[in-house]
């Protein structure tokens, strides 16, 4: 059991205690600085997360009934800024916590050790559509292939909704970049980039577990990164048909393994606390592709995948779903004017009669009953719809506009 793993327990009682997300900033313990805390816990003797959580909650019951401490009358709950873990009497790490990831960090650099008051908790009112975006605002999301096209569009309205997003790539220059034009932007530190390889077990762990340090946790994984390799089942070789497969379907298998263990760390101190799982299927799960396989054959198993991860991980307070766009016209994978596939389907006469990208792009519209490519916003309604509803799941969601419907 490291620290790593202890943070999700804190930012999950924190989540619980104040009804609202909480970030918990970890900083590892330096030598001969005794820190100021707030709350003290003395975890010798725990080494199952399950013993370590019960001495978290019970620390945390004595801490918050001691008089200086109770709750104050307007009904908000007064929760720690800083939680110190020791062992042996010993300080070994400390966790800073705060609603956003600015404040925790603030909060850091002065030592600030001042209770933090958090509103009630949220009477369970229904979100009007409007103000369905809320849903995510004060929470950490992941996003896979979040550098560009629509993982890009989920990081950028994610992050104008007020999540704090982490941004995982395999193209880390990538992710950096749009890191720094969304703060900038919110003018907060509103996105981090991560280096992830999707398919690789060891770089998604070290990702989950810097998700773990930077902000104590997840409320939202959106795995979203994904290939396409298209291919006659004649023709096609089978290292391009493992390649799209280990990304887009085992990808999504390791992702959940990962980002679950932490999901469910979380619930161990806040166990009526929900976490998202998304996964950014295609409308490919939903019906063939031709000359395809690979892709939608990994779309379809990621759907089963969906449904069977939801049944187990339901217990712990994580649903797991999915969502099923159309074609995302605008972004690289069709427009990229070299190598995009408007470009790639004029050169090969796959639209006939098609005489420029233009008249490609018009032949893929007038399949949509809707008449249009689905957008990044589009999207986002489906994830902030997950989010929100909180009795649903292991679900598969077209974004289509009408493009492809449920049998
Ligand atoms: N573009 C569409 O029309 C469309 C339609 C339906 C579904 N989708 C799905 O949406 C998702 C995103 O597609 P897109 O069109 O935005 O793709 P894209 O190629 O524009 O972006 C994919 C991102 O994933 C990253 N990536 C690739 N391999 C990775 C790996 N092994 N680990 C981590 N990151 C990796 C890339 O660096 C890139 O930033 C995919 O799952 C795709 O199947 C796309």
């Amino acid at each position: 059991m490291n620290y790593i793993s202890i943070a999700p327990m804190i930012r999950g009682l924190c989540i619980d205690l104040a009804g609202k997300p909480q970030i918990a900033v970890c900083e590892p313990a330096k030598e001969g600085k005794a820190p100021a805390r707030a709350m003290s816990v003395e975890i010798a003797g725990g080494d199952t997360e399950e013993t370590i959580a019960g001495i978290i909650q019970k620390a945390y019951a004595a801490w918050k009934t001691a008089p200086l401490h109770a709750a104050p009358s307007a009904g908000g709950v007064l929760i720690p800024s800083c939680v110190s873990l020791t062992s042996d009497g010993k300080p070994e790490a400390l966790y800073w916590i705060d609603d956003d990831l600015d404040s925790a960090r603030k909060r850091l650099a002065e030592r600030n050790d001042s209770p933090v008051t958090a509103p009630p908790a949220a009477d369970g009112r229904l979100i009007d559509a409007a103000a369905r975006a809320s849903v995510v605002k004060n929470r950490v999301a992941l996003v896979t292939g979040g550098a560009q096209g629509i993982g890009e569009e989920i990081v950028r309205n994610l992050a104008a909704a007020g999540a704090l997003v982490l941004i995982a790539d395999l193209n880390l220059e990538g992710a950096r970049k749009l890191a720094e034009a969304v703060n900038a932007e919110e003018k907060r530190t509103a996105a981090l980039a991560l280096q992830v390889n999707v398919s690789d077990e060891d770089s998604v762990e070290a990702m989950c577990n810097a998700a773990s340090e930077s902000a104590g946790g997840l409320d939202l994984c959106v795995s979203n990164a994904g290939v396409l390799k298209a291919g006659s089942v004649l023709e096609q070789g089978l290292a391009d048909f493992k390649f799209v497969t280990d990304i887009n379907y085992t990808g999504f298998f390791i992702i959940t393994k990962f980002a679950g263990r932490l999901l469910k760390a979380q619930s161990r101190t806040a166990p009526r606390w929900k976490t998202d799982i998304i996964q950014i299927n295609s409308k490919s799960g939903l019906e063939g592709s031709n000359k395809n396989g690979a892709y939608a054959g990994g779309k379809f198993g990621g759907i089963g995948l969906v449904a069977s991860f939801a049944l187990e991980l339901v217990e712990y307070n994580i649903k797991v779903n999915a969502v099923c766009p159309g074609n995302f016209l605008d972004g690289p994978l069709w427009s990229d004017p070299e190598k995009g596939l408007f470009v790639q389907y004029l050169k090969t006469g796959k639209v006939p009669g098609a005489k420029n990208t233009a008249e490609v792009r018009a032949f893929y519209e007038s399949k949509v009953p809707m008449k249009r490519g689905c957008t990044g916003k589009d999207l986002v309604r489906a994830i902030y719809y997950l989010v929100e509803q909180e009795y649903e799941t292991g679900q598969a969601i077209p974004v289509t506009g009408g493009q492809v419907m449920l049998h």
